[in-house]
């Protein structure tokens, strides 16, 4: 595993006090800036040259570049190339909020037109890029098997550990572009889900717990259209200590408003 401090678990963060919110990660920040202290910096920081120019917005992309030539089986150049697209992302989510301020809506039609054209694709990019940061996050460990609570949730929907990740390369070989295995708020049990592309297929309420990318880009410079070697690559350097933290976060903290609500 690189030395990169991993602890960041979708919307929440796993600090030396424990799992607290990206807000309180946020106030935590400003109060140690207030009294002269090191910002916390949350193991992220910007990627430079990209974000320079990309439009200035919220989404920042976050620094996993310490992955590049510390994995087994993925090369630091199929990493980088990744991270790329990643930072587009980033970029174009930032853009597509941007412009949304000031899209025309007289012209708004569920066919075609800015507005719609707007909407959809902000949910592309948004997707690319929380999906992406969840796939780099549980990569970066040394693989084995997982442990704890997670263990536990996949002895029961699948059996055993040797279940679960043959129906994992399973699912990597029938998605076009992402496998979710996460935690359902809604039915408090851990499934699988299926993507073609970042916004088609998206499940509600459902926590990203193993986030598999499998879109051919993600693997065609080391393995060029052998998937399979592909999804042994990426379960060899699974952090199955970050898919266990978040499945605690999402038990203890369900995401958001509950659909009953
Ligand atoms: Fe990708």
């Amino acid at each position: 595993m690189s030395s990169k401090k991993r602890d960041l678990v979708g919307n929440y963060e796993v600090t030396k006090e424990g799992i607290v919110t990206r807000r309180e990660v946020l106030m935590m920040g400003a109060m140690a800036a207030a009294t002269g202290g090191l910002l916390a910096t949350q193991g992220q920081a910007a990627v430079a040259a990209d974000a320079a120019a990309a439009p200035a917005g919220a989404y920042k992309a976050r620094d996993f570049k310490s992955l590049a030539g510390t994995m087994d089986g993925l090369s630091a150049d199929q990493i980088n190339q990744h991270l790329k697209l990643y930072e587009g992302y980033i970029a174009k989510a930032n853009a597509i909020h941007k412009d949304l301020k000031s899209v025309d809506l007289s012209t708004a039609n569920a066919t075609y037109s800015p507005v719609r054209e707007l909407l959809i694709e902000q949910s592309f990019a948004h997707n690319g890029v929380v999906y992406h940061e969840y796939y780099f996050n549980n990569l970066g460990g040394k693989g084995g098997e997982p442990t704890g609570n997670f263990k536990s949730a996949i002895e029961e929907q699948w059996g055993s550990n040797a279940k679960f990740i043959d129906f994992l390369k399973a699912a990597g070989k029938s998605a076009r572009g992402w496998v979710i295995v996460g935690y359902n708020t809604r039915a408090g049990y851990v499934d699988a889900y299926a993507l073609d592309t970042h916004n088609i297929a998206s499940p509600a309420n459902i926590v990203p717990l193993v986030v598999l990318d499998v879109y051919e880009h993600a693997y065609m410079i080391d393995y060029k259209t052998d998937r399979a070697k592909y999804l042994e690559a990426f379960i060899n350097n699974m952090n199955w200590d970050v898919v266990e933290k978040r499945l605690n976060v999402a038990t203890k903290h369900p995401s958001g408003a509950d659909s009953t609500l």
